[in-house]
């Protein structure tokens, strides 16, 4: 029996490494996404179906045809500053699209569901590092909208005991494919590590660093970078944990120590050898000062192990994905 698993967002950053890994495992990945960032070269390892979550009939002809035994759910608008911008954007693709996937997956009876949540529903945590049991008090719309949908699934899997999901709160991910196939493509990235690669490669023409008066050790942002291979594989974790019987949980992927963003700043002069100019700039808004997971429950419960807890190897993969990009 073919071992399908349907993949929201599949042609993305995050979603083309989960897809790869999929392949990898023997499962059949069949991707949807509808290319609003997403990339149809970076879907090398499954069927790519080109759609919109909008789109309920699809939706309904998708599961209807390949009968997913799972879904991992990846479609979503990412960016915290734009998220505070543009407020109704984040609930429209954030909140409604899942809404519709769910009710289909309903009525499909499917009952094996993946979230792709963030560290952005904490907010700004009383306690560094975060456990899953700190409240969801999110502080910018990307981060809401990403704890509304974990209260509905909360909620659904209590109306429902036989759905069942993990959602992953993802911290800074980073980096890319280390053999070279997937990176990260969207046209102009606000994310800390991809931003200053490219800065170096000569994209742009300086780099801001976004508030140094945060109180931490060098008055700048504190953040736990993870490497996407390390992410993508506690992907097929929470897929084998929930095919086993596992219960609806939620777990934090991080390593579980932060940088700065000076530090990331240095480090990505390092690895490159390239220098660039940098510019102190005011706060952003909607950034915590700090971000930091406590990570004991996915390496207990998931017996997840991370390979590449190496900030200059994260930054070196980027480089050499920025260098040599395929799409
Ligand atoms: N930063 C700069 N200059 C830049 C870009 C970023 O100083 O050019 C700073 C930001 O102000 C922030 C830090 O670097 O302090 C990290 O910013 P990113 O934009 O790289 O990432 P965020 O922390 O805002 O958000 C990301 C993901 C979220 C996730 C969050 C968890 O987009 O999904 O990490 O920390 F929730």
């Amino acid at each position: 029996m073919k071992k399908t698993v349907l993949v929201t967002g599949g042609a993305g950053y995050i979603g083309s490494h989960v897809v790869k890994l999929l392949k990898q495992e023997g499962f059949e990945p069949v991707v949807i996404d509808n290319l609003s960032t997403g990339h149809r070269e970076a879907v090398r390892y499954g069927k790519l179906i080109v759609g919109d979550l909008k789109d309920k009939t699809l939706l309904r002809e998708v599961f209807k045809t390949y009968k997913p035994m799972a879904v991992m759910h990846f479609a979503a608008s990412i960016e915290v500053p734009e998220s505070v911008k543009n407020p109704l954007k984040y609930y429209r693709n954030n909140v409604c699209n899942t809404l519709n996937l769910l009710e289909v997956m309903e009525e499909s009876g499917i009952k094996n569901f993946i979230f792709s949540s963030t560290a952005a529903v904490y907010g700004i945590p009383e306690e560094i590092p975060v456990s899953e049991e700190a409240p969801l008090k999110p502080i910018n719309p990307y981060g809401e909208s990403k704890a509304t949908v974990e209260r509905i699934l909360r909620d659904l899997a209590v109306a429902d005991p036989e759905f069942r999901f993990v959602a992953l709160r993802y911290f800074n991910v980073a980096g890319a494919d280390p053999a070279g196939e997937l990176g990260f493509a969207y046209p102009n990235p606000t994310h800390l590590i991809i931003r200053a690669v490219k800065t170096a490669k000569g994209d742009f023409d300086k780099l801001e660093i976004f508030g140094t008066d945060y109180p931490t050790r060098d008055g700048t942002a504190v953040r736990d970078y993870i490497h996407v291979t390390d992410l993508a594989e506690a992907h097929i974790l929470a897929l084998k944990y929930l095919l086993s019987g596992g219960k609806s949980d939620v777990f934090n992927v991080g390593y579980g120590r932060g940088f700065t963003v000076k530090e990331v700043v240095d480090a990505v002069k390092r690895v490159t050898g390239r220098n660039f100019k940098v510019v102190e700039s005011p706060r952003r808004p909607g950034d915590p000062p700090q971000l930091v997971a406590k990570v004991d429950k996915i390496k207990r419960v998931l017996g997840w192990k991370p390979k590449y807890d190496d900030l200059d190897f994260i930054i070196r993969t980027a480089w050499n994905w920025e260098l040599n990009r395929r799409y």
